[in-house]
């Protein structure tokens, strides 16, 4: 939407993709350097609006943002998805992080759809009863230490349908998920839904106030009347 409207734009990738899709306007790869890095690198670059369309997980860099933007004097935009709720015919059990998750599987042996990316599942090791059927965008450079799994590298998007397939061909008893919101992902939660799978949902990270909005089309809104940067006056 940025390189359609012609605005002049940079998207920051951390770097956890391996190849990440192409995109229509410049990209940059790689950490700030905490709060100060961000700070020198919005003045350095002339950044007059900053957008954090991170991942409601991505808390870290979401407060580093807010951090940031207070020190460049640079006015800051949250795009988020809303979080999911759940709905009638869905068997949620809520827990506070990955921590509580982990915790929440001791007990017998599970089928479990552990759909949480690559960058937690280490965590998991402390559960080793279980059967794990890992999703990844790419595959991993060294095997997740799960003594039993399975692992599937796709990276969507996914469908209802494909999701169901999936948990009914390695009967799965249960799915660990973030609440990430957004419609994509939400594929495995309807077909959980349908199938009376129980879902072990990971609830957000709290972040520092910030403005948020969750339509895309409410960011360039935010571009043509964001007030300018206080240091450049621009
Ligand atoms: N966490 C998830 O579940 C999840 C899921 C899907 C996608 N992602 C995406 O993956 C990236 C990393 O997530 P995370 O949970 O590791 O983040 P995090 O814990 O909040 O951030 C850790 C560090 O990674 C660097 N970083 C994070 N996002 C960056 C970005 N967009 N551009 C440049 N540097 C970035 C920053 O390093 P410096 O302090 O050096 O600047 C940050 O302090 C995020 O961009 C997020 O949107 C995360």
């Amino acid at each position: 939407m940025l390189a359609q409207r012609g605005v002049t734009a940079a998207l920051s990738y951390a770097g956890r993709t391996e190849a990440p899709r192409a995109q229509p306007i410049p990209v940059r790869v790689g950490g700030f350097g905490g709060v100060d890095g961000l700070a020198a690198y919005l003045r350095e670059a002339r950044v007059t609006h900053l957008v954090d369309a991170t991942h409601p997980f991505a808390a870290t860099m979401s407060a580093n943002a807010v951090a940031a933007a207070q020190l460049a004097g640079v006015p800051l935009l949250a795009l988020t998805r809303p979080a999911w709720m759940p709905v009638p015919g869905d068997r949620w059990t809520r827990v506070a992080d990955i921590e509580g998750a982990v915790a929440a599987l001791a007990g017998a042996p599970r089928r479990i759809l552990l759909a949480l990316g690559r960058m937690h599942v280490a965590d998991f090791a402390a559960m080793p009863q279980h059967h794990y059927v890992l999703r990844f965008v790419d595959a991993p450079m060294a095997p997740p230490p799960l003594p039993d799994h399975a692992l599937i590298v796709d990276r969507g998007p996914f469908t209802p349908e494909g999701d169901r397939a999936l948990m009914e061909a390695h009967r799965i008893d249960l799915v660990v998920c973030k609440n990430a919101g957004g419609r994509g992902a939400e594929a495995k939660l309807v077909a959980a839904r349908a199938l009376g799978i129980p879902v072990l949902m990971i609830d957000r990270p709290a972040l520092p106030p910030r403005a948020e909005v969750t339509d895309p089309a409410a960011v360039l809104e935010w571009l043509d009347h964001a007030p300018a940067p206080t240091e450049r006056g621009v």
